[in-house]
């Protein structure tokens, strides 16, 4: 009782009244629900992240400079020749692990239900996106002899209906003893009076807290260990809706390999200065990812003596790292950034409200901001027409059209194809 006087103290102070009002609605049951997950909140975080959605973000105090990286284009056929070496010998040995995250809300493209469920529609009769990467690890398998095992991050809300999924299709013929299901965590989702949202559950609603979360739930979830003891030296960590991802690229690896480096990455060149993607650039003297929507226009718009921009090397979520990487980044809290999405949610009265503009505040860690905990990061330049067709939107630009144009010019230029398509 004492303690639900508390957490009601707890909502007068951070101004939650609409869920008091909820929580003397509610019958006992579903009151014991909310007060106990009301319990598990930080209050205190989640205002201080609100509070900080109306600050201005300042790179002044930092030193940005352009960061470095190796064109594969460019490479000479020696270099090409030792990092492809380096890299297939690796995964030969079974010693290459790859992690989808795959806990993303999606909201963009507003597909129901988990995006690597979507299904894009390519060659009549469509591909999910979790096709489409067993489809690229299945034929890593069969060239180099092995089987890569797969980690798929979920968020919990969307966790059951993966498996469900995954299960129903039989893994898309994935070796299923190499499929391993980890879920991601979550935090509260507030409206832009900082109010936290209430779900259809009568429960606070809360989304997954950012692709960033991969590395401490990858250990937390038991994961790590269990790459651990299977002998995992290298592991690769992509998004789930990239349709040209390549999962198992041996110059990547190669390249990380010969270059001694703990984390690498490969990036393709910004298509114009204000596409919506992160950037690579070295603060302090350490690898980072600036965000489009944190990236000051000056600095997007800059070009070097060749008119290249300088800071042109998008950041597609195609990351690697060793083994030992992942377990010191895994240990690190990471900051929090903040994105302005569409979330559904109760009003007073009990009546959903489905919104048609972004009306809520999501609260994500970025993968990419492990990064500065690193010297140094490899990054291969790839090619866009080769290695980036994301589904990002409903309509336009990065969506289900424009990937699916790209994935049949690909895989029509391409004809050194193991799998049947
Ligand atoms: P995005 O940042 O593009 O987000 O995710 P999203 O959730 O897919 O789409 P929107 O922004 O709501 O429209 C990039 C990658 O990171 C994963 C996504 O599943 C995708 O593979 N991700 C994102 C997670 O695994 N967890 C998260 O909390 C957020």
């Amino acid at each position: 009782m004492e303690k639900n006087l508390d957490i009601i103290e707890v909502l007068k102070t951070y101004k939650q009244n609409h869920v008091i009002n909820l929580l003397n609605k509610l019958e006992a049951e579903e009151k014991e629900e909310l007060l106990d997950q009301l319990s598990k909140i930080d209050f205190h975080q989640i205002m201080e992240l609100y509070d900080n959605t109306k600050k201005e973000i300042e790179f002044k105090e930092n030193k940005i400079e352009p960061i470095s990286y190796l064109d594969k284009a460019k490479l000479t056929k020696n270099q090409k020749e030792e990092f492809e070496r380096l890299g297939e010998q690796i995964i030969r040995s079974g010693k290459y692990a790859v992690v989808t995250m795959a806990g993303g809300q999606g909201t963009r493209l507003g597909h129901t239900g988990p995006k690597g469920t979507f299904k894009l529609d390519v060659y009549g009769k469509g591909k999910y996106l979790f096709e489409i990467l067993a489809e690229n690890l299945k034929e890593a398998n069969k060239k180099y002899n092995t089987s890569i095992p797969w980690y798929i991050m979920t968020s919990r809300e969307n966790n059951p209906e993966t498996v469900a999924f995954l299960e129903k299709n039989n893994y898309f013929g994935y070796n299923k003893k190499d499929v391993i299901i980890f879920t991601q965590k979550e935090l509260p989702l507030v409206d832009t009076e900082g109010k936290l949202l209430i779900g259809k559950n009568n429960k606070i609603k809360e989304a997954s807290d950012g692709n960033g979360g991969t590395y401490s739930s990858l250990r937390e979830s038991g994961s790590l260990a269990d790459m651990k003891e299977r002998g995992i030296k290298w592991v690769f960590i992509g998004g789930v809706d990239n349709v040209l991802l390549k999962m198992a690229d041996v110059s990547l690896l190669g390249m990380a390999i010969k270059n001694k480096v703990q984390i690498a990455s490969k990036s393709v060149v910004k298509a114009n200065p204000h596409e919506k993607v992160g950037v690579f650039c070295k603060m302090n003297g350490h690898p980072k990812v600036i965000e489009y929507a944190e990236l000051p226009k000056k600095m997007a718009e800059e070009v070097d003596k060749n008119g290249e921009l300088k800071y042109g090397e998008s950041h597609i979520m195609c990351n690697l790292y060793t083994i030992e990487a992942i377990e010191k980044v895994s240990k690190e809290p990471l900051m929090y950034h903040c994105a302005f999405k569409k979330n559904s949610y109760m009003d007073e009265n009990g009546k959903e409200v489905i919104p048609e503009e972004p009306n809520s505040y999501k609260f994500e860690s970025f993968i990419f901001d492990a990064f500065e905990f690193f010297d140094n990061i490899a990054i291969l330049r790839g090619n866009r027409e080769e290695d980036f067709a994301p589904v990002k939107n409903k309509e336009g630009v990065d969506s289900p059209k424009t990937a699916k144009e790209l994935y049949e010019k690909f895989w029509r230029t391409n004809s050194n194809i193991l799998i049947e398509r």
